[in-house]
């Protein structure tokens, strides 16, 4: 008899369908899904959940300014941000949308509950809304009279109001995140919503006078639901919670909720969990916030959130348009492309981080990565296995089993770090499989073991190749599912191989005598000098021209204006760690107060890694990502030494994590 399979609920945000969802929207929606389908393979019975948020002022907004009504408007908008997902080889099992009747009485008979018991009480509101974020702010909380998050104006509003006493539970919340570790990540945001509690929560205002697109309070029809907390619940009404009723909860808690670092603090680390422990419901296991994508756009300025792509910018770059431009410019089929931006989003940033999203960055990676690396492999391997083997899995004997090492490696590699949702680490150790297979095929030159009759040997050689073609399947399944299906058929194999489990890949799984099936390369590399691959990376009209980049520094001299563009800041190293394989090499966690960032370092030989946790440096901050020896390093810490690292530069006194220095 099976142990019944542990349960896997992972959330996403709920998405406003102002617009059409951008590649923002898709990145959580995809890296959410790579983390299912990897579960599934771990062989957990997974539950994931996306949807849209379609209740608010914003939304209203929007349906007027398209002249049709709120209805009409959520109805046609859903379902964009749906096919979008699906399009996006997303594989969620609910899309929820808070229009639902089920969702709407759920609101309303939580709200009333909560009233019931005292956590939800009148008064006055005074103080500031910002509406394109939906969020009551307080004058402590604007910057510059303006909303902390985006940066706009906000409008002042005095009204009579329902709040929640989010207030109440704030020692409880701070308790959760010293005793559960892993509840907020990552780490430097741990932080951040741990000193945002410490100077005091408010009790959280959510209701308003009655607007027309809004859940009405059930005994006091004057009053709607602000939309945040309407948007909350839906990760309860999703799981099948009823306050009535304990036995038709079948999923909460959750696993894992992803959402961006800006929709942290405020909500999701803060009136999510004072909802929670006011229903009397357990914490989610693991709630992370990850970076954002910005525009290449330097002209924006230099803050993130001017940068940040978004709808309210006009940044309209559809994940599915991308694909469609990287199929049309390189030849790849157009899923197999969709699967490219996958790839893109998931490895050119650790998960946390912000990046910079550019057409010209996914074609570098689609050519080096995807072409030269995982395409090259199997262009490679299998003419050899036509020409030398007549096209079958060869028998290799006892001399097979060089892949064994390097596939168990990659598959225990990856899995630690989809564990901690790294999914630029599992990547990192997938690409070591590949890399091994290219270093194999070159060393041991099947060809040559041909032309000197050394068959024993060259069958063993091109079935450790295939073996590892057929575990890099099987691998990137969760993060490019139709290209693991295409080498998959490539390699002769059906669909249902590919359903087996994570801990099942292994070296030697590849049966022998099974023919081969090669087809047209999976990625065909872009030839970048190619005019539409130059127009693509060309920054639009818009863009500040780029100065051509120059081989030596000019001048010894820079101006001041110079020296003024380099961010210098304050940060804390927080983890420190050996780069296999790269002797001098360090990867480190370092806080900035409200992010982290990894940095590769290379002070191996000068500085063990235990002897720098707590360390406070000097951090170059507005260095462009770079990958070092397999890290992508964002950023850079000084050191006073010209080859060789001769000290750190530290600081003699305590500051703020985060300072700028000058
Ligand atoms: N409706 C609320 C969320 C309610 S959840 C209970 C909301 N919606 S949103 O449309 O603004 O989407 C926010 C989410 O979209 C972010 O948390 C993030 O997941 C994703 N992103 C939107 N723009 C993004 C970037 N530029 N970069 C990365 N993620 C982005 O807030």
């Amino acid at each position: 008899m099976s142990a019944t399979p542990e349960k896997f609920y992972i959330t996403t945000p709920i998405y406003y369908v102002t617009a059409a969802p951008h590649i923002g929207h898709a990145y959580t929606t995809i890296a959410a899904d790579a983390c299912a389908r990897f579960q599934r393979l771990m062989g957990k019975d997974v539950f994931f959940v996306t949807g849209t948020d379609e209740h608010g002022g914003k939304n209203l907004e929007a349906a007027r300014a398209a002249g049709i009504s709120a209805q009409e408007h959520v109805d046609q908008q859903a379902a964009v941000y749906k096919r979008v997902f699906e399009e996006s080889h997303c594989e969620f099992d609910r899309f929820i949308r808070t229009t639902e009747p089920e969702h709407v009485d759920l609101v309303q008979r939580i709200f009333q509950k909560l009233k019931d018991q005292g956590d939800i009480y009148k008064g006055e509101y005074e103080g500031w809304y910002c509406v394109p974020c939906e969020t009551y702010l307080l004058d402590k909380d604007l910057q510059e009279g303006n909303c902390p998050d985006c940066k706009r104006e906000v409008t002042r509003t005095t009204t009579e109001s329902y709040f929640f006493r989010t207030s109440k539970y704030a020692d409880r919340i701070l308790k959760a995140l010293e005793e559960k570790p892993d509840f907020i990540g990552p780490e430097g945001r741990k932080n951040e919503v741990a000193s945002f509690i410490k100077r005091g929560l408010q009790d959280a205002c959510i209701s308003r006078k009655a607007s027309e697109w809004d859940i009405p309070v059930k005994d006091d029809p004057d009053q709607t639901i602000y939309v945040w907390f309407d948007a909350l619940v839906n990760y309860l009404t999703a799981a099948g919670y009823d306050p009535d009723d304990d036995a038709t909860n079948e999923w909460w808690p959750a696993s894992v909720q992803v959402m961006a670092k800006d929709i942290l603090v405020r909500f999701h680390a803060t009136i999510w969990p004072a909802m929670l422990m006011a229903l009397d419901l357990p914490l989610p296991e693991v709630i992370f916030a990850h970076g954002w994508w910005l525009s290449p756009d330097e002209s924006r300025g230099d803050d993130a959130a001017e940068r940040k792509i978004s709808k309210s910018r006009g940044d309209l770059v559809s994940p599915v348009e991308i694909a469609k431009d990287l199929a049309e410019i390189s030849g790849a089929r157009l899923d197999i492309a969709m699967d490219a931006v996958r790839y893109f989003v998931l490895s050119e940033v650790t998960f946390g981080l912000d990046g910079v999203f550019s057409i010209d960055a996914v074609m570098r990676r689609f050519n080096d990565d995807l072409a030269n690396d995982l395409g090259n492999l199997l262009n490679r391997t299998l003419p050899l296995v036509e020409r030398f083997v007549d096209g079958k899995v060869p028998d290799p004997g006892d001399g097979a089993g060089a892949a064994g090492d390097p596939i168990a490696k990659a598959r225990d590699g990856a899995a630690a770090a989809m564990d901690k949702l790294d999914f630029s680490g599992a990547l990192t150790s997938i690409w070591g499989l590949i890399s091994f297979g290219n270093r194999y095929v070159d060393e041991k030159a099947p060809w040559d073991l041909h032309k000197e009759g050394k068959t024993a040997e060259r069958d063993a050689v091109l079935y450790d190749l295939l073996d590892c073609l057929h575990a890099v399947a099987l691998l990137v399944q969760p993060f490019m599912p139709m290209v693991a299906k295409e080498i998959l058929a490539q390699l002769g194999l059906s669909d249902a191989d590919g359903h087996t489990t994570w801990d099942s890949v292994a070296g030697g799984a590849l049966a022998v005598g099974g023919e081969i099936k090669r087809d047209k390369p999976i990625f065909p590399r872009i030839d970048m000098k190619r005019p539409d691959a130059q127009a693509e990376a060309q920054p639009k009209p818009k863009d500040k021209p780029k100065k051509a980049k120059k081989s030596e520094p000019e001048t010894s001299e820079i101006t001041f204006d110079d020296f003024m563009k380099l961010d210098f800041r304050v940060a804390e190293i927080i983890a420190a760690k050996n780069v296999e394989g790269k002797d001098r090499l360090l990867e480190l966690q370092v806080s900035l107060g409200d992010e982290t960032r990894t940095i590769a370092a290379g002070i191996a030989e000068q500085y063990p890694p235990e002897t720098l946790v707590g360390k406070r440096v000097v951090l170059v901050a507005n260095l462009k990502p770079a990958k070092i020896g397999g890290v992508e390093s964002h950023g850079m810490i000084l050191a006073a030494g010209e080859k060789k690292p001769l000290a750190l530069v530290t600081l003699d006194r305590d500051c703020p994590l985060g300072s700028k220095v000058r």
